[in-house]
């Protein structure tokens, strides 16, 4: 049995969760049910980013305590994850004392990688760091993610010397050390990495009041992403304890806006900490709705309790795992949901159960059901690349291929003309390719497989009310 290790980013909790936010917390839950159900023991970390500017700014235009308005966000997120029904094992909040101390001890082991230097420069606070002039220039001065325009910030600060650090990260991604995906992702972050100035890795206490104190420095204020980044090891321990049954993380989830962060600075704290690499970065692409970013100017930003709470927590995971495209930006829409919710989980899968259910239950077949069925090879294949989406895909024709052999064998009929034994046959045919497609369709939609198993496994009886009632 292998240890695992498994990573969502940490939202900022400067407002409630948006629907975006589900996508890691989603795809990281469905690796780890998949290699659990590979037998490896496995943990999956959760949890919140709860400083910097943004945050601060938010609680005092509330006018309500910092520590009051994060207190109150995190819960929210947390909620958001329990029902969701991720397998999370830790769940951190950066203002954890523990977190805290062990992120300035991380500091202290850095400090031979940091210098304090004067730097002026454009600086967009939604994103939380310093943007070229080139950037600058290409945007005309106004951040296209927030709509905001750049601030110039002249600061004395400390920074991390990343040219330390390139040409370990260069060949650790194309040796395939730290993989990076999808592919035309990891192009580009080479492009970036080859650019990459050193990076400031504090504020002026003037500037951000709320974060954690530089050691050794009372001026000064550890930069909100240092803090963050290191959330994946504090809390399992590190430095206190040896984390090296669990770290290296065997995959890193995180949005394409924030891949930059993650396979650039994040390896470059590692390596100077002396810690080996992530074996993978899985980077996904953006929820839009109608099209268009979620924004509350625009005012389409999708409620997620309000999706969950109509249909339930397994048409919300079947959506944005199947729907959304693990790798690219998908629309989210009402009448996409809906129409998904009606033919296909409802009709493809709610009525196939309760039909085979019936008849089975009708003709008296019982068959003993395994706990543990073979994978089909291709679709382990797309499960370990990440090929989440493509993965559920796969098992939705096979749930298809059921619907099309009832249709084809007609079982109505062989009980009809009396034809026992070769409507037993049959129906234990379709019962257990269903067991079958259900255990692939476990990681994804982990409660209903759940169900299915149960209405199969001993004494065989349809459901009492519908899998999925038609909205
Ligand atoms: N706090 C940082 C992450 C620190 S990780 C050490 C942050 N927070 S965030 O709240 O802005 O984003 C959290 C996650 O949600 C990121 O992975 C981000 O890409 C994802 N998403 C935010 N909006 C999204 C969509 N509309 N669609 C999909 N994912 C999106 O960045």
């Amino acid at each position: 049995m292998n240890k695992i290790y498994i990573t969502t980013a940490i939202p900022y909790v400067n407002g409630a969760p948006h629907v975006g936010h589900a996508l890691d917390y989603c795809l990281a839950d469905t690796y780890a049910r998949h290699r659990r159900l590979n037998g490896d023991e496995v943990r999956l970390q959760a949890g919140v980013d709860e400083h910097g500017n943004k945050i601060y700014q938010k609680a005092v235009g509330m006018g309500l305590p910092v520590e009051q308005y994060v207190g109150e966000n995190a819960k929210k997120f947390r909620d958001f994850v329990e029902k969701l029904d991720v397998s999370y094992t830790d769940f951190i909040r950066t203002t954890d004392d523990a977190h805290e101390r062990r992120c300035q001890e991380i500091w202290r082991r850095l400090e031979q990688h940091i210098y304090k230097a004067k730097y002026e420069g454009w600086y967009c606070e939604g994103c939380e760091r310093f943007i070229t002039q080139k950037e600058y220039d290409e945007n005309a001065g106004i951040c296209p993610d927030h709509q905001k325009p750049y601030e110039k910030l002249a600061e004395e600060n400390y920074y991390l010397r990343i040219a330390d650090f390139k040409n370990k990260i260069r060949d650790a991604i194309e040796s395939g050390e730290m993989t990076i995906l999808p592919e035309f992702r990891k192009k580009e972050v080479l492009k970036l990495l080859e650019e990459s100035p050193d990076v400031s890795v504090s504020r002026s206490r003037d500037q951000l009041s709320w974060g954690v104190p530089v050691p050794g420095d009372e001026s000064q204020v550890m930069y909100v992403w240092i803090d963050a980044l290191s959330n994946y090891i504090t809390v399992l321990g590190y430095p206190d304890k040896d984390i090296s049954a669990w770290w290296p993380a065997a995959a890193q989830f995180v949005g394409k806006d924030i891949l930059r962060f993650h396979a650039i600075i994040w390896p470059a704290m590692l390596i100077g900490l002396g810690l080996p690499l992530p074996k993978a970065i899985v980077s996904h692409g953006f929820v839009l709705v109608d099209g268009q970013k979620m924004s509350k100017s625009i005012g389409n930003v999708v409620d997620p309790v309000e999706v969950l709470d109509k249909y339930g927590v397994d048409a919300f995971r079947y959506y944005f795992l199947r729907h959304i495209d693990t790798f690219n930006d998908s629309d989210f829409t009402w009448d996409k949901y809906e129409s998904a919710y009606n033919n296909e989980l409802a009709n493809d899968l709610g009525n196939l159960v309760q039909r085979l259910a019936t008849m089975a239950s009708k003709n008296n077949i019982s068959m003993e059901q395994p706990t543990e069925y073979a994978f089909d090879e291709e679709y382990v294949k797309m499960m370990d690349n990440y090929e989440f989406s493509r993965a559920f895909d796969y098992v939705w024709d096979k749930i298809q291929d059921i619907n099309k052999k009832i249709d084809e064998e007609k079982p109505w009929m062989l009980a009809k003309n009396g034809e026992t034994d070769k409507l037993q046959l049959c129906l234990q045919g379709l019962i257990g390719d269903l067991m079958k497609a259900n255990y692939m369709l476990s990681p994804f939609i982990p409660g209903t497989a759940d169900k299915i198993y149960e209405v199969f496994a001993g004494k065989i009886e349809p459901p009492k009310t519908p899998l999925f009632p038609k909205g």
